[in-house]
């Protein structure tokens, strides 16, 4: 009985049907909230004895622990590790109360950028402290830092070890692509996924997510590029709706600190976990960010080298309880306007410059590109207008964008037979980044998995030349628990 159980589930899954799993959510989301846990014993990356550093993802097949599962225990099959663990996720989502998923996510770090070989050339310190602000050196550029012949090198390593994951392990396919903004990730996820054997129904054509960008530094490698460049290099990427113009969120003199970039790292995975039903999924994007992640997720740190590749397995289920989002301050921090003397990380701002402004400043020393308009950060006039109203079908709209919606079809919808998940939405979590609310949680009740977002309701300044040297709360805009509107203060010790 439970061998042909588990027979016609391998079946089912040889032949790549899809399991739809999105979160049920039967509370209105203004008071409720996903929460995610690792699920631990699967890999080896979430064991405490495993050395991040030494670790090689290439050479434990992403780090699948060896062992038997639930669903295939006395199972006499000839699977590879890597198809039973399908099966086993498999069962877990079957086995699930409604209010819980599982999926399994790889996270992948880009290749070496040129960002990351002027820090091991520099120092950090005088990285941090004066050549992180400016675009780049007489012979590199930084500012949205592409890769370097090594850095290319590193996503054709994991190019090559998913070859041969497809090929040997079967490895389940990836079924949904997402990637960060920021270059060097758009052309790894390139490298990496471009010209595998994939199936037709789960083609290699990731979200382009804004908020799967790095942290937020003074750093102009934390700056993307507009969303015509990225349109025009990657033109087959589906590009986010919400993805604005211009970059409003890096401005050169706020950063985020650790507990907003976890804030804004749930938003990215509850708008994944609400929105998108795939199981396998698949994300580009940075060591800071990925490390926000694990923290969102309950996982141990675990530090990527450049190009490298954690999977974890996520176990989401929502509380209907407790407030889900609040947002943490950006703050500014000083640099120098000449290379340190040394950057100290006990003291608060961290550098210390030579001249006369030992203490260093907050103004922005990078020579700000024509094509860039000044204060960029808050260009209202310029961005999109879309807000985002549709992502129930990430298949076909493509524009999922950050824009979650809790909605609730139950597990046994297919994504793979009927492409449309049923309409059992009770409620939306509206995230629109399109000048709107970036944030806002909405408890309207919603009759399908449409987002209803909520309308910008504060028009970001359209003039800030001031706050590219000095920002104040009333002419300085990031986003809040409340959408667009004046800046949070604070002091964010040392950079990074
Ligand atoms: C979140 O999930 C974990 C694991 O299931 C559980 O231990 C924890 O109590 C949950 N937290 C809340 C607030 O429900
Ligand atoms: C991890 O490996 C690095 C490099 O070999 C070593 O320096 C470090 O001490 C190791 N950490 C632990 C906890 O074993
Ligand atoms: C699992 O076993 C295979 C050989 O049976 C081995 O090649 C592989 O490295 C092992 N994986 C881990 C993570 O130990
Ligand atoms: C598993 O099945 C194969 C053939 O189906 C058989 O040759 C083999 O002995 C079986 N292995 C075990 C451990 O039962
Ligand atoms: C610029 O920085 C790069 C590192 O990204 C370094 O290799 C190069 O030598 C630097 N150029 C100059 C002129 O210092
Ligand atoms: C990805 O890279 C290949 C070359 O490896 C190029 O031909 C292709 O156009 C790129 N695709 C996108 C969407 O950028
Ligand atoms: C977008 O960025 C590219 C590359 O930096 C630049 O050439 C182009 O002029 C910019 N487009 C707009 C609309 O600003
Ligand atoms: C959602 O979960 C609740 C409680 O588990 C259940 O009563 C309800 O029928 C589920 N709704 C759907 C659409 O599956």
């Amino acid at each position: 009985m439970y061998t042909s159980l588990v027979v016609a589930a391998a079946a089912a899954l040889l032949s790549s049907s899809a399991q739809a799993q999105t979160i049920n959510v039967t509370s209105t989301p203004a008071t409720g909230f996903i929460n995610y846990t690792t699920v631990t014993g699967y890999f080896l990356q979430d064991n405490p004895t495993t050395n991040a550093s030494t670790f090689d993802y290439t050479a434990t097949n992403f780090g699948l622990i060896n062992r038997t599962y639930d669903a295939t225990s006395g199972v006499n099959t000839t699977l590879t590790q890597w198809q039973k663990f399908a099966l086993q996720v498999e069962w877990l989502n079957n086995n699930a109360p409604l209010n819980t998923v599982y999926k399994v996510i790889w996270f992948g770090r880009h290749g070496e950028g040129y960002h990351n070989a002027a820090e091991t050339f520099y120092g950090t310190p005088a990285w941090n402290c004066y050549w992180a602000e400016l675009n780049g050196n007489a012979t590199a550029n930084w500012a949205d830092a592409d890769l370097t012949p090594n850095g290319i090198n590193q996503a054709l390593v994991a190019h090559n070890f998913w070859a041969q994951e497809i090929a040997i392990q079967k490895i389940p396919f990836p079924q949904s692509y997402y990637t960060s903004p920021l270059t060097r990730c758009l052309r790894t996820a390139n490298l990496t996924f471009s010209g595998l054997n994939l199936p037709a129904y789960y083609p290699f054509v990731p979200t382009v997510r804004e908020l799967f960008r790095e942290g937020i530094s003074l750093h102009t490698c934390d700056r993307r590029s507009n969303r015509t460049y990225i349109r025009n290099r990657f033109p087959t990427y589906n590009i986010d709706a919400s993805l604005t113009e211009y970059d409003q969120l890096w401005n050169g003199v706020t950063a985020e600190t650790s507990a907003a970039q976890d804030a804004r790292s749930r938003i990215a995975l509850d708008s994944v976990f609400s929105d998108d039903d795939h199981t396998y999924i698949s994300v580009t994007s940075h060591s800071g960010e990925i490390g926000s992640i694990l923290r969102v997720l309950g996982h141990q740190p675990f530090s990527l080298s450049t190009g490298a590749v954690i999977p974890v397995l996520v176990r989401a289920q929502f509380v209907p309880t407790g407030l889900p989002y609040s947002m943490p301050a950006y703050t500014v921090s000083t640099h120098c306007a000449a290379p340190p003397v040394t950057s100290i990380g006990s003291l608060a701002q961290g550098c210390v410059c030579s001249g006369t402004a030992v203490g260093g400043i907050t103004s922005r020393i990078d020579t700000i590109a024509s094509d860039y308009p000044s204060g960029a950060g808050f260009q209202a006039s310029t961005a999109p207008t879309a807000t985002t109203s549709s992502s129930g079908s990430r298949a076909s709209s493509g524009g999922a964008s950050a824009s979650a919606s809790a909605a609730a079809p139950s597990t046994s919808t297919n994504r793979a037979s009927s492409g449309s998940p049923s309409p059992s939405a009770s409620a939306s979590i509206s995230l629109s980044t399109s000048t709107g609310s970036l944030a806002s949680v909405s408890g309207s009740v919603s009759s399908s998995r449409a987002a209803t977002t909520s309308p910008s309701t504060t028009t970001p300044p359209t003039s800030s030349g001031s706050c590219a040297t000095i920002c104040s709360p009333t002419n300085f805009q990031t986003w809040g628990p409340g959408g667009w509107g004046p800046g949070f203060w604070g002091e964010r010790p040392g950079g990074w």
